[in-house]
């Protein structure tokens, strides 16, 4: 996809978001309506949802898609991988990233960010697959720090 259409409708997206949130700064409400509203706005977004840390455990937290795994298995997979290297990860084709976790064998690509809460400490991610290959772009990258960044805001 044309990375300008696709800057275009995150734009879109961002604005809408902080009109539903604003004035209601709730971090459960924002993961809500941020996986709600991602989900139905983009069409390649397959499974839209945040894991979070609790714990010392990556425990799935409000998501929109098909059901997934409550518990990751530590250190494996993406999730665990966002968290433990603090970055975005694009994975193309999941099932060439080693210790990948399959909740839907639907799911071919997928993206990873990190969320951060008001202290900047790690405390999950917002993590999105897709049934298309190489479905993810920088593009969803920035776009999905920001929101990922505005809810971490209100995280403790
Ligand atoms: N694929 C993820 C697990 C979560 S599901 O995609 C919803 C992983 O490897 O960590």
């Amino acid at each position: 996809m044309d990375e300008n259409k696709r800057s275009a409708r995150y734009e879109r997206i961002l604005k809408q978001f902080e009109d539903l949130i604003h004035p209601h700064h709730n971090a459960l409400a924002m993961m809500a309506t941020a996986c709600a509203l991602l989900s139905h706005k983009i069409g390649y977004f397959f499974w839209t949802g945040f894991y979070l840390l609790d714990k010392g455990d990556l425990i799935v937290g409000p998501y929109q898609g098909p059901l997934a795994c409550i518990k990751l298995e530590k250190n494996k997979g993406v999730c665990w991988a966002g968290i433990n290297t603090g970055k975005t990860l694009i994975v193309p084709d999941v099932h060439q990233f080693p210790g990948h976790i399959a909740c839907d064998s639907r799911s071919n690509s997928e993206i990873v960010v990190p969320l951060r809460n008001a202290c900047g400490n790690m405390a999950g991610v917002l993590d999105v697959d897709s049934k298309e290959w190489d479905a993810f772009s920088e593009t969803d990258g920035k776009y999905l720090e920001k929101i990922a960044s505005a809810i971490g805001n209100y995280l403790i």
